[in-house]
């Protein structure tokens, strides 16, 4: 809040409504302890100034670092978006306009303002825009269209393979990166399928969920899927090993001690990879030791065209919020830092669009097959 704001409310009404601190000062010693103002810049996904004055537009583009607000925008690498609020004839100031398109060329998203009836009695441009229609501005200014027309397929969490009817082996996944990596394709503009093993997530929205439980039936489904995808992400925490058979009814205890037959579930990614007309496939690696050298093999024995790898073990990786990356591709390489896990996957996401775009270019530029008829 700046300081003209907590005029009309108190930081104490906002903290208590949304259940979240409300930051004031540039150098409050207290706030800053917990997270100062460079961290809470490199924390947002988004800032977005709602309402914003005239005046605070102003200082804005003439980039002033002189309260928690202003520093805060310049500090960011989060896209700025804005909800002006102030009289009409404030709003089509020259200055104010001025002020506007700079702000614009810098690609500071504006929402709105409304136009109608004003605070002050005056009717006409300079309403902040409704609650809902800010969400929603808020949601589709994170989109692109950068994958429009590309549809891609996600398997995500663990699988369960079943020792009798009421037990099976799994595995710690949350499937928190899998739904995270849906998220973000669909934010770039593609047809998304997820195919999810058993999580409690709720689906981003705009995505088609196919459930399953087994490897096996995460299996046809990904292959039955694959052969019309164009990129294929496989953050899936597939089991390496089934029961042979499960059991048909619930073992009893016994004396003995009963002995497991595994066998090998099939390798899903490195099939996907090896289909005549592949997607780009994508894989994870989770490893707790000797990571580099473990995902590049496995981006090389599968045959991917990427793999993100990541530490898991002692509170790493699996079941928690936060995660780090190290993605290789034949080529290249490039280190996603701690961040949460949606976050994260916006920035693979940027990778993986990159690197499918040079793919594809590369494959329009092969020359043609020739028929050479004698
Ligand atoms: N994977 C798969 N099918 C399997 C096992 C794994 O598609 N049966 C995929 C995962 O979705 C992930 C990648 O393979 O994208 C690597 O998984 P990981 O468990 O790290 O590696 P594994 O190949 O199983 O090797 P290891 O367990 O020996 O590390």
């Amino acid at each position: 809040m700046t300081p003209a704001a907590a005029e009309f409310i108190t930081p104490l009404t906002l903290q208590a409504l949304s259940g979240n601190p409300v930051h004031t000062d540039l150098l409050d010693h207290a706030a800053e302890a917990a997270m100062g103002h460079i961290e809470l810049a490199r924390w947002a996904d988004a800032v977005i100034i709602a309402p914003a004055t005239a005046n605070f537009i102003a200082r804005l583009s003439n980039g002033l670092a002189d309260d928690l607000l202003s520093t805060l925008c310049l500090a960011t690498a989060a896209p700025l978006l804005v909800a002006p609020a102030m009289n009409r004839q404030m709003w089509q100031n020259p200055a104010t306009r001025e002020n506007i398109v700079r702000l614009e060329a810098r690609g500071v998203t504006l929402l709105g303002p409304a136009s109608g009836a004003q605070a002050c009695g005056e009717m006409g441009p300079g309403r902040l825009i409704d609650p809902e229609e800010l969400v929603q501005a808020i949601v589709s200014a994170g989109r692109t269209n950068r994958l429009a027309g590309v549809s891609v397929l996600v398997s995500a969490g663990p699988t369960r393979e079943f020792i009798d009817p009421v037990r099976y082996i799994s595995n710690r996944s949350s499937g928190r990166m899998g739904y995270a990596m849906a998220k973000a394709a669909e934010e770039a503009g593609a047809a998304v399928t997820l195919v999810s093993g058993p999580v409690s997530l709720t689906p981003p929205a705009r995505v088609s969920v196919i459930d399953i439980t087994s490897s096996g039936q995460m299996h046809s489904e990904i292959l039955d899927a694959a052969a019309t995808c164009d990129i294929f992400i496989s953050s899936a925490a597939v089991a390496d090993y089934r029961t042979r058979e499960a059991a048909p009814n619930k073992m009893k205890k016994k004396d003995s001690e009963p002995v497991l037959h595994l066998e090998k579930t099939p390798d899903i990614l490195a099939e996907v990879a090896a289909l005549p007309n592949a997607p780009f496939t994508v894989g994870f690696a989770a490893e707790t030791e000797n990571l580099h050298d473990n995902a590049k093999q496995k981006l090389k024995s599968k045959n991917l065209d990427m793999i993100a790898a990541n530490r898991v073990g002692d509170g790493l990786g699996f079941d928690v919020e936060e995660n780090a990356l190290e993605v290789f591709w034949p080529g290249g390489t490039q280190s996603l830092g701690t961040a949460p896990k949606e976050n994260l996957a916006r920035q693979l996401m940027e990778i993986i669009v990159a690197r499918y775009r040079e793919k594809t270019a590369e494959q329009s530029h092969e020359p043609a097959e020739t028929e050479v008829s004698d």
